[in-house]
């Protein structure tokens, strides 16, 4: 069966954007991956005058939030209001034009997420199960999905998650994990039981198969298309849409405590959450079918969009399922993963605050290099020669040389058409040809295709203008040189048109200096706007060159990453084995304080201290004397072990120890308790 959908003119669009989880800031990998290619479609469509909404948002719920949390002993709500607002900002000074950017921890949102799942609840439609699930019996707690890490059994990455391996990519069950590790206790976990409800996607599988494998085989991506099919034929099984955790949206079942719906089940939600809150009118987007939904999102996010959530949308029964979703691989940094934890990444925030004013330079780099086919590399020679050699050299040098010779020779006033010669009639017809061009790439999400199109609009006004040299024959034919003007200056406004979904900063700073409204997608063909006579506004450069210091800075930081990660790695201590809690708490820690510290005679290492614990004044010998001199730490705090067994260090009777920290470079620290803490304070 042929799929049309390209072909059909639907009412409007309902365009989303994968919700960022908020625990960390974005990268170029997300840019390049979802919002820069939504963005394009979305600017495009709102040119064409289509009724078009564009969802954004963060993702607060699920593990990964929690995790991050841990990590830094702070609740959830802290991580995910520090980074919502982070991630808005940027998006805002990016140019990412959502009509509206939420959050999942809206009432709205759990409110909708809430009656969705309630529905299907009330309908029968999940299947209630007990099942043996793996338990971290020290932290009293079920290890769903990222609390608990082990070895791929796909490619024998060692620190795969519970519900995914970010190694190969692949998508997995806790209990397909070898050696499976807990998170939290680093213990090998238990089995234990519990209750789940279950979404039976294999009842969906013979409406997912016709409506991708017959349905979409001609116009979805092949990498989404493949994707799906390797699903669809290994058969797809009941997959759980309930965890035992406290952060999310809670179980909407009476008597259920202690649970809350999978992230997966709630976050595509937010889409549905946002739309509601944007407009009263929602409904129209999401249960017409004459809406058309598209999914922008990266390549990790396929089997959620394609088949877990248009099952969702399916089985609740009211609602549209995507049109498309055109998702993207994934995008390298310089050869390697862009990773958050080993910090291998350019982040949003630091490119806005490094090279201000330059927004497009890099749209323009992230979609010409997209990873719209295959993985693909963001080099930084490779952004600065797409920016000297392109940006400035081609667009902005054509922009610039035609503005200038027309302020030049006609006080910045149109000049008229004289005769057209062969040249200029080729010209002409070809620069008639762009905008269909651009269109028919744009509408098939080919976004790096149009964005070489519109390059080539530049490269042929900068060939017409440097074949033709008006500048060579104005003194002999000014009206010769205003023909190519009017030429040029016209191609130059269809740039100026054609440019804005790519280069949207740009686009509003050459519509200052043609002196144009903002104009349509039509506008580029008829060009009407500029006749003869119009005058033009101030000009200014559009671009200007990235010289190499600004560049090096750049690769160095990520060499001293690099360097950084290295060490750290080749240092850090390996983790010891697990112990139980009883182990821990035999041991009595207190605060206290030094108040003599001596060397003990004939030794290079040893310290003879006395330590006020609170519960008594005792001798310490400690090793620390190649670290400090005895006269600089007397007074300082400590954490000292109380009940060490007594020990004879050089004829003195050692009892206790205090706590050091080590760095990897074997520097020593003292383990000092915070200010409010006395002499004699637990440590537990
Ligand atoms: O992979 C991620 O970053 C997810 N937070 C994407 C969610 S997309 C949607 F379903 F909300
Ligand atoms: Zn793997």
């Amino acid at each position: 069966m042929e799929n049309l959908s390209f072909l059909k003119k639907f009412k409007r669009y309902l365009v989303t954007s994968a919700l960022p989880y908020a625990n960390g800031p974005i990268h170029i990998g997300h840019l390049a991956g979802v919002y820069v290619p939504a963005d394009i479609y979305v600017r495009f469509l709102r040119m064409n005058d289509e009724d078009v909404v564009f969802i954004g948002g963060s993702d607060e719920h699920g593990v990964p939030i929690t995790i991050k949390a841990l990590q830094e002993g702070v609740s959830p709500k802290v991580i995910v209001d520090r980074y919502h607002e982070m991630i808005k900002r940027s998006f805002e000074e990016f140019g990412i034009s959502f009509d509206i950017y939420s959050r999942t921890s809206n009432k709205i949102h759990h409110e909708t997420a809430s009656a969705f799942f309630k529905k299907m609840y009330d309908a029968g439609q999940f299947l209630e199960k007990t099942s043996l699930q793996y338990y971290d019996e020290a932290n009293a707690q079920f290890l769903a999905d990222r609390y608990i890490t082990g070895t791929c059994p796909n490619c024998g990455y060692e620190n795969a998650y519970g519900d995914q391996c970010e190694k190969c990519g692949s998508s997995l069950n806790a209990t397909d994990l070898i050696n499976p590790r807990s998170v939290l206790s680093g213990n090998t976990p238990v089995m234990k039981e519990t209750k789940h409800w279950f979404l039976p996607l294999d009842q969906y599988e013979p409406w997912l198969k016709k409506w991708i494998l017959e349905g979409h085989k001609d116009d979805w991506k092949p990498n989404v298309y493949g994707q799906c099919k390797s699903w669809l034929d290994q058969g797809l099984q009941p997959r759980a849409v309930t965890r035992d955790l406290d952060w999310g949206v809670k179980v909407p079942i009476d008597g259920v405590e202690g649970k809350v719906l999978y992230v997966w089940f709630d976050a595509p939600i937010g889409y549905i959450s946002a739309t509601r809150e944007l407009t009263d009118d929602w409904e129209k987007y999401w249960k017409d079918q004459e809406t058309k939904l598209v999914h922008f999102i990266g390549k990790d996010n396929i089997v959620f969009h394609c088949i877990i959530f248009p099952s969702m949308l399916k089985g609740e029964g009211t609602f549209i399922v995507p049109d498309n979703v055109p998702a993207n691989e994934f995008l390298n940094l310089e050869g390697d993963k862009i990773s958050t934890s080993r910090n291998w990444a350019v982040w949003l925030h630091e490119y806005l605050a490094e090279f201000p004013g330059k927004q497009d330079v890099l749209r323009y780099v992230l979609t010409s290099n997209a990873p719209e086919t295959k993985d693909n590399d963001f080099m930084w020679k490779d952004f600065q020669a797409k920016n000297n050699n392109e940006l400035v050299a081609i667009f902005g040098n054509f922009i610039n040389r035609t503005l200038v010779l027309t302020q030049k020779y006609f006080t910045g006033i149109i000049p008229g058409i004289d005769n057209l010669t062969e040249y200029d009639r080729q010209t002409i017809i070809e620069m008639k040809a762009f905008p269909e061009k651009i269109s028919q790439s744009l509408h098939h999400y080919r976004f790096r295709e149009g964005l070489g199109e519109m390059m080539n609009l530049a490269r042929l006004g900068n060939k017409y203008l440097t074949d033709n040299e008006p500048w060579k024959i104005f003194a002999s034919d000014p009206k010769r040189t205003g023909t190519i003007l009017n030429i040029s200056l016209q191609i130059c406004a269809e740039l100026a048109i054609l440019s804005e979904p790519f280069l949207p900063f740009s686009a509003e700073k050459m519509r200052k200096m043609f002196n144009l409204p903002q104009l349509k997608w039509k506008d580029a063909q008829n060009g009407s706007w500029l006749e003869p006579g119009h005058k033009l506004g101030k000009v200014e450069f559009l671009f200007d060159k990235i010289e190499d210091p600004q560049i090096d800075v750049q690769i160095q930081k990520l060499m001293d990453t690099k360097k950084s990660n290295e060490t750290l790695h080749s240092l850090l201590k390996p983790s010891k084995p697990g112990i139980e809690y009883d182990d821990f708490g035999k041991m009595d820690i207190r605060a206290g304080t030094i108040l003599e510290a001596e060397k003990v005679a004939k030794t290079k290492k040893l310290l003879k201290l006395k330590i006020d614990t609170g519960v008594d004044v005792r001798t310490v010998i400690s090793g620390i004397a190649e670290n400090f001199e005895p006269s600089e730490i007397i007074g300082k705090r400590v954490c000292i072990l109380i009940n060490l067994e007594t020990k004879n260090l050089k004829g003195i009777e050692s009892k206790g120890m205090i706590l050091m920290a080590e760095n990897p470079d074997g520097k020593l620290f003292f383990v000092t308790p915070d200010e409010g803490t006395q002499n004699g304070s637990v440590i537990k």
